[in-house]
């Protein structure tokens, strides 16, 4: 019991550091170059510049859930080979993170404020998900992806059609997001019934409404 006690406090510790890295958006590196590089800024109008912002901010909070949500799983998940998985996706949303913060700095905005408070929200229900079962907790990520993937192509379809670099952008983050959900399913993933995607589809509507404004 006081073996396990130390080991989960290891773990927290070891956390910590990407915690933090997420939450000040400092210190985080890309594995993969962003796939907006080489491609000229186009000149966007500022009604539309502040759209494109607005949407990747809530891109780039998506990517602070997604981290939270896989950090909080990794630490309670039961199977090495969950957690290694967990571990994996969890560095490429390092990446969507990172590029969502770039792309956000080039269009001259912020991310959003309310971040640490959908991260405290995200790791805690990771955490929840992976002390139930790793069946739960990879159900949980599949759900999530579904939704990512919903936004993603919502917002693909919203960016202008001059913005090659935010569209590059979510692109890839498009196809990231399937292949997580897919092998979240194919590792034995729950799937989740219907009136619980529901309540995420409102928790993830609060989400996206505020991240566009704040
Ligand atoms: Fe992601
Ligand atoms: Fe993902």
């Amino acid at each position: 019991m006081h073996k396990r006690h130390l080991s989960l406090l290891d773990k927290l510790i070891s956390e910590a550091d990407s915690v933090i890295k997420t939450i000040t958006s400092r210190g985080n590196r890309a594995s993969r170059p962003s796939p907006a590089i080489g491609h000229q800024d186009a000149p966007l109008s500022e009604p539309k510049r502040r759209h494109v912002a607005g949407l990747m901010r809530v891109n780039h909070t998506g990517e602070v859930c997604a981290q939270a949500l896989y950090q909080g799983q990794a630490l309670t998940a039961k199977l090495p080979t969950v957690r290694n998985e967990m571990r994996h996706a969890a560095q490429e949303e390092v990446d969507h993170l990172v590029w969502c913060e770039e792309r956000l700095r080039e269009l001259g905005s912020h991310t959003s404020y309310l971040n640490p408070v959908w991260y405290g929200m995200s790791f805690a229900l990771g955490a929840l998900a992976g002390t139930i079962s790793d069946k739960v907790s990879l159900g949980f990520v599949a759900a999530t992806e579904e939704r990512v993937c919903s936004h993603l192509r919502d917002h693909l379809k919203q960016l202008p059609d001059e913005d090659r670099k935010s569209q590059l952008i979510l692109q890839q983050m498009l196809q990231d997001e399937q292949r997580h959900g897919e092998k979240a399913l194919e590792a034995g993933g729950t799937e989740f019934p219907q009136p619980v995607k529901d309540a995420m589809d409102s928790v993830s509507k609060l989400m996206t409404r505020t991240s566009y404004r704040i």
